[in-house]
């Protein structure tokens, strides 16, 4: 029966000692609960030493890079680089179609801002990452075949580029541990419950080409998602609840009018560790909120549809 406060008392001593009196840390913040714990734990260890880097790569759920940082300026007197790099991405996004191309361009991309950052701080030391124990146990005896049906960026990479050391304070826990140093750290549902959220981040919610035209659909409808679960309480009843743009238009109708417009898919499923899957039966009557919201508010969408797949043999996500 372990100890919270027993865990963080002794993590920060060790994390103190680990550093040492006068080394530099650098981390990235990805707005997620794990990195976020990080910084958090890192910044009570040695404070200033301490430079948190967040990458706006544009492609992230309307306003929450700036929720963030907001709520980490506002509670913590922390170091924090807010790099915006939306234009960056999008360029380098544009034309591309293929779902591991997009991970690899954004991954690719992630690290040269990161390292450009990291750069322009003299004397940093050690980057410090939000492994937990399951990435610690797959990248050791992992090596089967769905390795390679997504390459997830996030994990490793750039150290080995950047020459950095490694400081991992979360490598010994799970998912459901790190939730409760968060809340023993004083973090707030919204991030303590987050749901998860890819690295590759809308990009791959958003099938066949990333155009700003195509990203602000998506967000709004995402954002439509994301007020009716946490207004009825079923955010936090769900393991994701999200919005997909799909790659073709369809017809309906507006007054006298034919439309010709864009589907937004609706994923929402009840997981406990996304290894499966099912579809949440979330009530009819949301589900019709949340689709008439869409049409009547989102220009450009006309028709939106229920994804009822569990994983296996779909995914969550839909590339
Ligand atoms: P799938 O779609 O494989 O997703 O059922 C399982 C969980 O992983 C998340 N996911 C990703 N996370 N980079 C990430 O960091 C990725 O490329 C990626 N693809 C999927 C997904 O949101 C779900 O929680």
């Amino acid at each position: 029966n372990w100890n919270m406060s027993s865990f963080l008392e002794e993590h920060l001593a060790r994390l103190r000692e680990e550093i040492g009196e006068n080394e530099q840390v650098i981390c990235a913040l990805s707005g997620g609960v794990d990195s976020t714990v990080v910084a958090v734990m890192l910044h009570k260890a040695i404070g200033h030493r301490l430079h948190c880097v967040l990458v706006d790569n544009g492609l992230l759920r309307l306003g929450e890079g700036e929720e963030i940082v907001a709520y980490l300026r506002q509670h913590f007197d922390l170091n924090l680089h807010f790099v915006q790099a939306q234009d960056l991405f999008l360029s380098r996004l544009k034309g591309v179609e293929d779902p591991e191309k997009k991970r690899k361009i954004i991954g690719h991309t992630f690290i040269e801002v990161f390292e450009q950052e990291a750069k322009a701080l003299t004397g940093i030391k050690y980057l410090a990452q939000g492994t937990l124990y399951p990435d610690v146990i797959e990248s050791i005896s992992f090596k089967g075949p769905s390795a390679v049906i997504k390459s997830h960026h996030n994990v490793g990479g750039l150290p080995e580029k950047m020459d950095l050391a490694l400081i991992e304070p979360l490598r010994e826990l799970f998912k459901d541990e790190v939730r409760k140093v968060a809340v023993e750290l004083g973090l707030p549902d919204f991030i303590v419950w987050r749901h998860p959220f890819p690295g590759p981040a809308l990009a791959i919610r958003i099938l066949g080409e990333v155009t700003q035209e195509r990203l602000n659909i998506l967000q709004q409808a995402d954002k439509i998602v994301h007020n009716e679960l946490m207004a009825s309480g079923w955010y936090y009843k769900v393991w994701q609840g999200f919005a997909v743009l799909l790659p073709l238009k369809t017809v309906g109708v507006m007054g006298d009018e034919r439309t010709y417009e864009h589907v937004i898919a609706l994923r929402i499923v009840d997981s406990i560790d996304a290894m499966t899957a099912d579809w949440t039966r979330v009530p009819s009557e949301i589900l019709a909120l949340i689709s008439n919201r869409i049409i009547n508010e989102v220009k450009g969408v006309n028709r939106v549809v229920l994804d009822i797949s569990s994983k296996p043999p779909s995914t969550i996500e839909w590339e």
